[in-house]
This record gives structure tokens, sequence and C-alpha cells, in this order.
């Protein structure tokens, strides 16, 4: 198996050292191969929103930067590890910037039955939220998404700190391990199938094949089948699944 880390920090500390960490304790547990993807490395452009990668299609961006290199590195990942500091009590610019290049993949998500989780370091605090937010943005992504942690990393670190910061990876990497060999196509969470459902309704109705949105989702057989990936759900899940058809239909209508 292989896990990538993309880091978003320019310095070779903290943030890095989680992720190198992480990286290291899961190839303890076995089979495991590991990247550490610097953001900084690469030539990442930022959005200028144009929308032209939403409406037709990510090739016809105006820039040619490493986005595309660095999409194929979680192709070719079973598992990914977002990497931030928490900078102003929100991600660094370089991640930020990152996920801008990602926007239209969270229109045509693509990254299922990978594991995906997220670490954060930081100096005081808030860096729950960021735990939180990157854990909706896996989803969004379309990956099978383990809790993040959050390490302290105020300067200077006390031994007490230190174990605290290697106590908090060894559990997380556990985790994610777990779930690297585990289950890769769990049933979604409610919230999920919703998103699912609504968002393939109303491009089904409301584009046509102008727009990528709608091909893509026709192509990958997505305006009929339950979800985005072939999974069994129960009674309960169906019902709702038809009710959220209907109620994107609703809406449309209004
Ligand atoms: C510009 C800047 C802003 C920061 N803002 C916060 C913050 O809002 N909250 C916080 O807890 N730590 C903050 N910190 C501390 C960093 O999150 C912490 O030092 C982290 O370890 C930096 O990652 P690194 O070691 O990989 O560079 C900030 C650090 C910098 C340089």
């Amino acid at each position: 198996m292989k896990v990538t880390a993309f880091v978003g920090s320019a310095r070779k500390q903290h943030t890095y050292h989680a992720a190198e960490k992480f990286l290291q304790l899961l190839q303890s547990y076995g089979n495991v191969d590991t990247e550490i993807v610097r953001l900084c490395d690469y030539n990442i452009e930022t959005c200028k929103g144009c929308r032209i990668c939403f409406d037709k299609g990510e090739e016809f961006c105006q820039f040619k930067d490493d986005r595309d290199k660095l999409i194929e590195k979680m192709t070719h990942s079973d598992g990914v590890i977002f990497a931030t500091p928490n900078y102003s009590f929100q991600l660094s610019a370089y991640m930020k910037i990152f996920l801008d290049r990602l926007g239209f993949v969270f229109h045509r998500p693509r990254f299922f039955g990978k594991t995906f989780t997220s670490i954060v370091a930081q100096g005081i605090g808030k860096g729950g939220d960021i735990v939180k937010y990157l854990h909706f943005i896996g989803k969004g992504l379309g990956f099978n998404v383990v809790k993040g942690s959050c390490v302290k990393t105020l300067e200077p670190m006390t031994e007490k700190a230190r174990r605290k910061f290697d106590l908090t990876l060894e559990r997380a990497s556990k985790k994610f391990y777990a779930r690297l060999s585990g289950k890769k196509y769990p049933s979604p969470a409610l919230f999920w199938l919703m998103a699912f459902r609504m968002a393939r309704t109303s491009m089904q109705k409301m584009l046509d094949e102008n727009w990528r949105d709608f091909t893509y989702y026709r192509d990958n057989g997505w305006f009929i089948s339950d979800y985005y990936y072939p999974v069994k759900l129960g009674m309960f899940k169906k019902l709702a699944g038809k009710l959220f058809d209907r109620m994107a239909l609703t809406i449309i209508r209004s």
C-alpha cells in the first residue's frame, strides 16, 4: 500500500516531522510504502476563479503548473494525508492554494476507496476547527476519511509536550492503518447520500452535455446509481435516497 503525505509548511520542522513520524509508524505496521510531498517544492498557481474547470473541464485551465502531478500522486496512493501548520487560526496558504486548485474535484469527486486523514501542527489552539474543515474537504474529494489529529508544538517544547506529540501520532496512525487495511467503500452517511442525490439530480435536470459536470456524472453512471460507488444501501437509506432525489426536483421546479 502506498501512502502519501502532502505537507503545507515551507519549514522542515514540526508539520514535516509529524507527517514523517506518522508515515514511519505506518511502515512499522507493515506493507506500506510512503512519500512526503512538500507543497513548497511544487509550482502551484493561485486560482483566479474563471470557473472553466467547473464548466468545461480542468484541462482548459489557463495555468500549466504542477496541479496534475500532485493529483496523480493522490491517484496512485491508497492513503493520503494533508498536514498543515495552523497559521492565523487556519490552514497555511500553501495548503489553501493547493485546495483551490482541486476545486473542480469537489464537483466531480474521484478519490473513492482511498483512506484520508489530516494532521495540524499548532502553537496555541483552534487547530480542532482546521481538523474538522479538512475532514469535510477529504469527504468532498471522495476519500474514506479518518478523524484527523492536532499536535501542539509551542516552543521550547517540553519533554511532556514531546511525549504527547508522539502519543497523538501513534494513536492516529493506528486508526489510519486499520482503515487502510479494512473496508474501503463504506455505506455513506445520510448527509453524503443527500449531497450525492441532490447534486446528481440537479445536474441531470439543469445541465446538458455542454457541461463537464453533466458528462462526468453521466459517464460514471451516476444518474442511475444509488451512490458514487457500488454499495448496498439498507431499506432506510434507499427510501431516503429517493426522497433526496424528489427534494432536488421540487427545488428545481420551484
Ligand atoms: C505566521 C504564523 C502564524 C501562526 N498562527 C498560529 C495560530 O493562529 N494559532 C496557533 O496555534 N499557532 C500559530 N502559529 C504557530 C504554528 O502553528 C506552529 O509554530 C507550527 O508548529 C508551525 O509549523 P512548522 O513547525 O511546520 O513550521 C503560527 C506561526 C506562524 C509562523
